[in-house]
């Protein structure tokens, strides 16, 4: 094992789903697990570190590793979020405090711009109103370029689809550079790969786009090559 190697240190790890309203009852989602985000902070408390979770629609089953903690298990705060202004909230405030944010949510970019306050009916032989969508900031990018405290370590995920390895990396490459993060951690999704299953294939980018580390298995060991790459950029 990686031993505690993440001793005191303060980490953030976003998993999970953000859920935009459309009206009280009805939501613009997606096929976020959170399962990889939960094994990232799993992976993390077991190194040593304090951590906080901030979680976007997690179910509790997916949780379960974290909780209850029995007395000097893991120390994992877990913070339940809904939707991504929500998300962006939580994030800050805890990375306040963090030596390394880890961004592993799937957050969605457009949010409907207005929510009403009763649910839309379905009115016979008339087409509904569309639904105007408006750009959520990039939390992330926001981290690492404005954010950012002295030392501080910022990690984004990109959840592509395609199989197409090269194109894949390729679109991986431009995102590293274009958000400013110090690692982008690129996984194909799609196939049967990466939402909604328990294992995972990626690969780790640096922020100038370079290839820093490769890992495939359990969405354990992909957290703990993660960390490893963490820890190997911080050195
Ligand atoms: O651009 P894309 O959504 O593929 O980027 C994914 C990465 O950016 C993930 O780390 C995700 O958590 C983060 N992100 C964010 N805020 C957004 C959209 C994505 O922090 N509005």
């Amino acid at each position: 094992g990686a031993g505690r190697d993440l001793a005191g240190r303060n980490v953030v790890v976003s998993a999970g789903g953000t859920r935009e309203p459309i009206d009280p009852v009805r939501f613009i989602g997606n096929r976020s697990s959170g399962r990889q985000g939960v094994a990232l902070a799993a992976a993390a408390a077991a190194r040593g570190a304090h951590v906080t979770l901030v979680a976007a629609n997690i179910d509790p089953s997916v949780l379960e590793p974290l909780t209850p903690a029995p007395p000097g298990a893991p120390d994992v705060t877990v913070v339940p979020v809904g939707t991504t202004a929500q998300l962006a909230d939580a994030v800050h405030a805890a990375a306040a405090a963090a030596d390394v944010v880890v961004m592993a949510a799937a957050v969605a970019d457009f949010r409907p711009e207005t929510v009403p306050e009763a649910k839309i009916k379905k009115v016979a032989g008339r087409h509904p109103e569309p639904i105007r969508l408006v750009e959520n900031p990039d939390i992330l990018a926001g981290l690492a370029r404005e954010r950012r405290r002295p030392g501080q370590l910022v990690v984004g995920f990109a959840a592509e689809t395609g199989d197409a390895q090269a194109g894949v990396l390729e679109h991986g490459r431009r995102k590293a550079r274009r958000k400013g993060a110090d690692l982008l951690v690129v996984n194909a999704v799609g196939e049967q790969q990466g939402f909604g299953t328990t294992s995972n294939e990626v690969t780790v980018l640096d922020g100038a786009g370079e290839v820093v580390a490769r890992a495939e298995g359990s969405k354990r060991v992909v957290a703990d090559a993660v960390w490893d790459a963490v820890l190997k950029t911080r050195s």
